[in-house]
């Protein structure tokens, strides 16, 4: 039998425990089995309080480093232990920054391959939100969140100052986990489960997003575009219904875009889900369509015919006037579902979005034709539930209530 150590490489707040919990689900769907050794789960029960300190992070603080080098070889050593008592892969769950750090495993693991699994997220705002949330560890209850947060920034600077990138091992995947996207690799012949790990951190994985539109809003009833305008009273009815479908749905994550009517719609949702994390993205701004923003159609039609006539030769491609198309509205699109399922990592998630938004959305799961896309049917009353895996996709669009 084949057995694999997995050591996970990367800044806090990079992926690297969400890519590892993949990773474990995957192979042991195939039956293979595999564990994960959490370097600061071991570090919080071993050292409580003290290893919170930013100091107890400093390179240079002699003791401390030795503490942390015997906490990593207590794991490396549980991590052997198992793989010899039967299990598959063992998964290092740890930063691993340093070349020393990473020379190390390789001089205490030598009875099995090590694959380095480096994972690379360049987003500062997710960081910064990642960053955040580390906050609200208990390791930080006797904190404050700002004196937390600098505490915890001070730490990724003293990993920072040893961070060394994968590049001499045997052994590396690099991974940029926002894109799932594989930046580089050094594969080595015979390696176990190599194909099936690369597989995941290149699938785009969604636990479950939930994917509504905004409740009807005046401009609806007069068919006029863009702009910011607030709910109908049957927009409201429909937020709240929305909400009342949702109720006992699970939602770690509630996405808007900064504008009311999704706020609005996604109000009630929050006010049911409150230990929900809430964010706005503007990457979920709909279609902007500059000269054209708060304009009826019938308007455009009559003053701007170019506009129609342009929209009807080629509606995925057509830009409005300093404004968008859907094909450059794509882009910003992807980034913004990119963020929202990092953050979400892998729990349910709802994005409060608009027709076009959700139509761009749509599109990367259904792969529809492009000409298509601009015409999907969004409706104010019904909301798309998806998931992914490695091997399974579904679908389903869900009425929440006939209005
Ligand atoms: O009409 C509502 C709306 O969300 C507008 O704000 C937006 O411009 C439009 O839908 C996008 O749909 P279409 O591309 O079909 O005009």
């Amino acid at each position: 039998m084949q057995k694999l150590y997995v050591a996970l490489v990367g800044l806090p707040a990079r992926g690297k425990s969400t890519l590892g919990r993949r990773i474990r689900t995957v192979l042991e769907d195939e039956g293979i089995a595999t564990r994960i050794f959490n370097n600061g789960e071991m570090r919080r029960s071993m050292l409580g309080e003290r290893s919170t300190h930013p100091e107890f992070y400093d390179p240079r603080d002699a003791e401390n480093r030795s503490l942390r080098e015997q906490i990593c070889l207590r794991n490396l050593e549980r991590a052997r232990d198992w793989l010899a008592e039967g299990g598959q892969v063992a998964i290092l769950d740890a930063t691993n920054v340093s070349r020393k750090r990473r020379a190390l495993i390789l001089r205490t693991l030598t009875d099995w391959p090590v694959l380095f699994v480096q994972c690379v997220n360049e987003d500062p705002l997710l960081q910064d939100l990642c960053e955040r949330r580390k906050t609200q560890l208990p390791e930080y209850a006797a904190y404050t969140e700002e004196a937390a947060l600098e505490s915890f920034r001070r730490r990724i600077s003293y990993y920072e100052s040893i961070y060394s990138p994968v590049q001499d091992e045997p052994h590396w995947l690099c991974v940029d986990t926002t894109a799932n996207r594989i930046l580089d690799e050094r594969p080595l012949d015979g390696s176990p489960y190599y194909a099936a790990i690369r597989q995941v951190c290149v699938t785009t994985w969604v636990h479950s997003l939930y994917l509504a539109r905004h409740g009807q809003t005046e401009f609806n009833i007069e068919g006029r575009i863009g702009g910011d305008p607030n709910l109908t009273e049957k927009g409201t009815a429909q937020a709240e219904a929305l909400a009342r479908r949702l109720r006992d749905t699970p939602l770690e994550w509630i996405f808007t875009s900064t504008r009311r009517r999704s706020h609005a719609t996604a109000a009630p949702v929050i006010a049911t889900h409150q230990n929900a994390h809430v964010l706005a993205l503007r990457e979920f701004d709909e279609l902007w369509a500059g000269d054209c923003e708060g304009m009826r159609y019938v308007d455009i039609g009559e003053t701007m015919p170019e506009v129609t006539a342009g929209r009807h030769k080629d509606k995925y491609g057509y830009c409005y006037p300093n404004g968008e198309s859907y094909a450059t509205l794509k882009e910003r699109v992807q980034r913004g579902l990119r963020r929202a399922l990092f953050l979400a990592a892998d729990s349910p998630l709802l994005i409060v979005g608009h027709q076009a938004i959700n139509r761009v959305i749509l599109s990367l799961f259904l792969r529809c034709r492009r000409e298509d896309l601009p015409y999907m049917y969004i409706p104010q009353n019904e909301f798309s539930h998806i998931s992914v895996s490695l091997r399974r996709q579904s679908f389903e669009r869900l009425p929440y209530e006939p209005v």
